[in-house]
């Protein structure tokens, strides 16, 4: 059975949402699912904007031959070539032969490596700022590049001004039937997610998210179809601004955020104690978290979103507690910068994760570390409580 939403008079969702994947990318966390989004224009001329993963392609399929009817694919516009969106590809040139493929020079050199169809018999290269026109609707082309791989563009359609946005203004989430951000509660269910997506899918690139963001303050946009998540036809200027905040790197809250390593307990004894003086100094809705126990996916997010953080870890094996050193990997890849930052180490001898993480921390841009480190030797000692009191100087500083 079919699936679709219309998004407009003539443009249809056809894409579909898959709950049952664990990680996304084999890698990321999806506890509420993940849609992969296409859309369907019946012009004079038909257009589909992207397919979808091959684990949804069924639905996909009958989606599509249903808005269909008896009409053919005249024509596949393709932004991204990451398989989570280039899968169908083949399936589609098999069911329509005669479809021709729109993309970069880039978009087919990849098309090549993941296909063996013939992608020259189908393909119409087009450059930066060149239209197709299809009868009501004309689609203009900008590229994106790195926002999420080289060959990203995304799709202006001047009749109804639809940025097809690509990977940008994505979310991770399945959508239950309701395809638009404005009939789901975004900020409350939706943000958090959209957050640990950005962060982690294009938050290395925020420059290259910057420079999208820049072109596409030049149109007239009424409306955003990303390829993951809702779409957006309502109060584009706060995603948009959310985009920008966390392209640029800058801290969307006023909060601290503990991210602990912890063995037998007394590193996270040490951070509960500071986390209690921080409550007692006025800080509210502290965040902590045990780098053991949550998915550095998420935990990437919530640095992109506080604005102040205490990393405390105990060394292991001469060195850092290795799923703290795998956060700090994480923050590093990403481009992580401009935070305020406390350093809490821990050890019964030889004790070094401190000196290690400052020298990650360091390499990043814009940190403001606190000079002292909190060394605990074993277990905080009533001694030290004065050094949790610098600490909260610091941090309310
Ligand atoms: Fe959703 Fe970069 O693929």
């Amino acid at each position: 059975m079919h699936n679709v939403r219309k998004v407009t008079e003539d443009v249809y969702y056809v894409g579909a949402s898959d709950r049952r994947l664990n990680l996304f990318e084999n890698i990321y966390p999806i506890p509420n699912g993940i849609s992969y989004n296409s859309y369907l224009v019946l012009d004079e001329k038909t257009v589909l904007l992207d397919t979808i993963d091959h684990s949804v392609s069924r639905q996909f399929l009958e989606n599509v031959e249903y808005v269909l009817g008896e009409r053919t694919l005249d024509y596949l516009i393709v932004n991204h070539m990451e398989p989570d969106h280039c899968a169908t590809i083949g399936d589609i040139v098999l069911r329509y032969p005669d479809v021709t493929i729109v993309g970069n020079a880039k978009t087919f050199t990849m098309m090549k490596q993941f296909f063996g169809f013939d992608v020259d018999g189908h393909s119409k290269v087009i450059k930066e700022g060149e239209t197709l026109n299809t009868g009501r609707h004309t689609f203009a082309f900008a590229m994106i590049p790195m926002v999420h791989w080289p060959e990203c563009m995304v799709t202006y359609d001047a009749a109804d001004k639809i940025l097809f946005s690509a990977d940008a203004f994505g979310t991770f989430g399945a959508l239950n039937g309701n395809i638009f951000a404005d009939e789901v509660d975004f900020e409350k269910e939706w943000l958090a997610e959209a957050r640990r997506y950005l962060a982690n899918i294009v938050g290395k690139y925020g420059t290259q998210v910057l420079g999208a963001l820049k072109k596409a303050a030049a149109l007239d946009i009424r409306m955003i179809c990303p390829l993951h998540g809702p779409v957006w036809r309502e109060n584009l200027g706060w995603f948009i601004e959310k985009y920008q905040t966390w392209a640029n790197y800058t801290p969307e809250d006023h909060t601290v955020l503990i991210l602990y390593a912890s063995i037998y307990g007394n590193t996270e004894n040490a951070v509960n104690a500071l986390a209690g003086k921080l409550a007692d100094a006025g800080e509210r809705k502290i965040a902590m978290y045990d780098v053991s126990v949550t998915d550095p996916s998420y935990l990437l997010a919530e640095a992109f979103r506080c604005d102040r953080i205490v990393f405390a870890c105990p060394t292991y094996n001469a060195g850092i507690f290795p799923k703290m050193e795998t956060l700090l990997a994480e923050l590093a890849a990403h481009n992580f910068q401009k935070r305020k930052i406390v350093i809490i180490e821990n050890g019964t001898w030889a004790i070094s994760s401190g000196k290690q993480m400052r020298e990650i921390l360091s390499s990043l841009k814009g940190m403001e570390i606190m000079e002292s480190t909190l060394t605990v030797k074993s277990s905080l000692k009533d001694e030290q409580l004065p050094s949790l009191d610098e600490i909260v100087n610091f941090l309310t500083a």
